[in-house]
């Protein structure tokens, strides 16, 4: 593992290589990124990971200055993994003078969901991947399904844009009770560790009740659910076809469930197939 904090010292590093793999982080690193970066390294010749927490995709001051930053400790992880770059930039490094979101126009799916709830979000998640897509001219680039709405946003970017990567899915990662791994989940205390542990159980019995009943049935018993747990605040509980997310893209018929809530102050989100 070498630690870069300039795109150009990287750049001289990958240009004659066969195929350059990107995952992208915001660091804090758990078994969730490693399985995105792992999988890049079987799929590879050279492997970036960024670490960078990118203020523009926060809409709020208060969550950027307290996401879960450990550099030190993400090194020494990526130390014991193999031959891969870190990329950890600084502002300047990464967005030159221009530190702006670019205002993208996706059309209807990023105003639901996360869309929705964090306004701009989206644009400032876009940006600065454009910015590293275009920077490093990845063959592949690694994205969690945990996040899945913003899997969609990056299939739409690249298409839009034309870039020349293929954009990997991977399986979300999760505690043994069924948590998704997330950098956040270290700011619950353990009350609300344990009342977690109903996103991923709420999920479950939408599956089970989506198998003999309407979307809307399932719906409505779910959030019900969710109302009654205390310390719970859901913000959506959403079902939907994968497949009509993203009119652009041609993505095969799928059906998900989608779940925002805050546990105490931490925000979750979760989806799985059903
Ligand atoms: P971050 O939250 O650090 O996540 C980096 C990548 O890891 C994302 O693609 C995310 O979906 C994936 N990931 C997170 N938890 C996972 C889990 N439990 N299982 C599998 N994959 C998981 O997402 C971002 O950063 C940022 O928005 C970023 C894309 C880096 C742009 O700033």
């Amino acid at each position: 593992m070498r630690a870069y904090s300039s795109h150009k010292d990287i750049i001289k590093l990958v240009n004659k290589v066969d195929s350059v793999g990107l995952v992208p982080t915001m660091g804090s690193l758990h078994e969730g990124h490693l399985s995105l970066i792992r999988k890049a390294i079987s799929e590879n010749e050279k492997v970036i990971v960024s670490i960078y927490v990118n203020p523009l995709q926060f809409n709020n001051v208060n969550d950027l200055k307290k996401y879960p930053r450990d550099i030190k400790n993400d090194l020494q992880r990526l130390e014991a993994i193999s031959d891969i770059i870190v990329y950890v930039p600084g502002d300047n490094d990464i967005y030159e003078k221009d530190k702006k979101k670019k205002k993208y126009n996706f059309g209807h799916f990023t105003k639901i969901m996360e869309g929705k709830v964090r306004p701009g979000h989206f644009d400032g998640v876009a940006t600065v991947v454009e910015k590293l897509l275009r920077m490093f001219n990845p063959s592949n680039a690694y994205f969690g399904e945990k996040d899945f709405q913003q899997l969609i946003l990056i299939k739409t970017l690249v298409k839009k844009q034309e870039l020349k990567v293929s954009i990997v899915g991977c399986e979300t990662i999760r505690e043994d009770d069924g948590l998704a791994m997330s950098s956040r989940n270290k700011l619950l205390n353990s009350s609300e560790r344990t009342i977690a542990g109903n996103v991923i159980r709420l999920l479950k019995k939408a599956k089970k009740l989506y198998k003999s009943s309407t979307k809307e049935e399932t719906k409505f018993n779910i959030i019900k659910d969710a109302l009654m747990i205390e310390n719970f605040n859901l913000e959506y509980f959403e079902i939907l076809d994968i497949s009509e997310l993203s009119g652009f893209l041609e993505e095969e018929k799928e059906i998900r469930a989608f779940i925002a809530c805050k546990v105490g102050k931490i925000r979750l989100i979760d989806n799985i197939k059903i």
